[in-house]
């Protein structure tokens, strides 16, 4: 087998091609010019493909974007942000749909594309929500479209918070201004932003790797959730990152505060708002979480 990644330089892509190359799976990478290390090179923003990247291949996996939370949410900003998505998955579909055998497609997403739900449970059958995330996952997913008029299957990754320290949504909502910011909850001076009642859905890094290696194998196409079954209220999360940490989160961060430091729209859609995601696609594919109990997850993901 031999699986093509976009966007194998980040925090999935690399525990991805780690952990099938453990395994024996032979593992392309496709390089922008501006990428770290070797593979195949490509520009997304010319709208050629190497098409010799695809020889071979059985199926693409699309983690490609720049990080949503690192910069203020300026128009130009946004605009990056959806273009760096949209653009290049719209290139790669088109290259594999243009495929004799055209491989199968997973591809990424979020679980902003449902918006801000607050304590509603949201599955893979709920419609998109309002705001830009969910306008951005919206086009990001349709963008895969020839690959499934070329008759493969597609996969949308809706992705929730990934836990790691090393890269991700955790390290954006912990550390929007590198990943020192953490430290006000390493020294129990954090706590948590607003009301704390919005829903944050998290999978922890190993799970969400072997959710995608579970796709690869299995039949589902179209969305599916990738969360662990046990979504955590912002305030739960923040409790159990406390304990994680060995520190009291008793300090509230006020949400004025927040809005002022990242601006309203980036601190609505990152922290302030929410969604209470069901996995139940992968429920009834029969996928098994290993890192279930918040607590342990955040515990792991912060030692490693
Ligand atoms: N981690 C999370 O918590 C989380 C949650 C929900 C959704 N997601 C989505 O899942 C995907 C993978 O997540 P991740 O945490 O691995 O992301 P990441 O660490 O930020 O890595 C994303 C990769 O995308 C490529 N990239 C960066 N800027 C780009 C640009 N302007 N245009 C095209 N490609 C660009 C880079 O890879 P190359 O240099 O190798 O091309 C980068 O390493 C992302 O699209 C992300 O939005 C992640």
């Amino acid at each position: 087998m031999s699986i093509l990644i976009a966007g194998s330089s980040g925090l999935i892509g690399r525990a991805l091609a780690a952990s099938l190359r453990n395994e024996g799976i032979a593992v392309r990478r496709l390089v922008r010019p501006q990428s770290a290390g070797e593979g195949i090179r490509w520009d997304p923003t010319t709208g050629s493909f190497p098409s010799e990247a695809l020889d071979g291949v059985e199926a693409v996996v699309n983690l490609g974007g720049r990080s949503i939370g690192e910069k203020r949410w300026s128009e130009r900003e946004k605009a990056l942000v959806r273009d760096s998505r949209v653009v290049p998955t719209r290139v790669l579909a088109e290259a594999i749909a243009a495929q004799p055998n055209p491989p199968v497609l997973i591809n990424a997403s979020a679980v902003g594309y449902y918006g801000n739900r607050g304590d509603v449970a949201v599955d893979e059958t709920a419609a998109a929500g309002e705001g830009f995330l969910a306008e951005v996952c919206v086009a990001w997913e349709e963008a895969t479209a020839p690959v499934a008029a070329a008759g493969a299957r597609v996969v949308l990754l809706r992705s929730g918070i990934v836990l790691s320290s090393h890269g991700g949504a955790l390290r954006s909502l912990l550390a929007p201004f590198g990943p020192r910011w953490i430290a006000p909850y390493r020294w129990g001076l954090g706590g948590v932003v607003g009301r704390g009642d919005q829903y944050w859905s998290w999978i922890s890094l190993a799970d969400h790797v072997r959710v995608v290696r579970h796709l690869l194998g299995s039949n589902l196409s179209g969305p599916v959730n990738a969360v662990s079954p046990h979504p955590a209220t912002h305030r739960e999360f923040i409790k159990a990152l406390g304990k994680a940490l060995h520190r009291p989160t008793v300090v509230p961060i006020p949400k004025f505060l927040l809005k002022v430091i990242l601006g309203t729209e980036l601190a609505e859609a990152l922290v302030l708002y929410g969604q209470k995601v069901v996995p139940a696609r992968l429920q009834a594919d029969g996928f098994r979480w290993n890192d279930t109990d918040l607590e342990s997850a955040l515990r792991a993901a912060l030692a490693s």
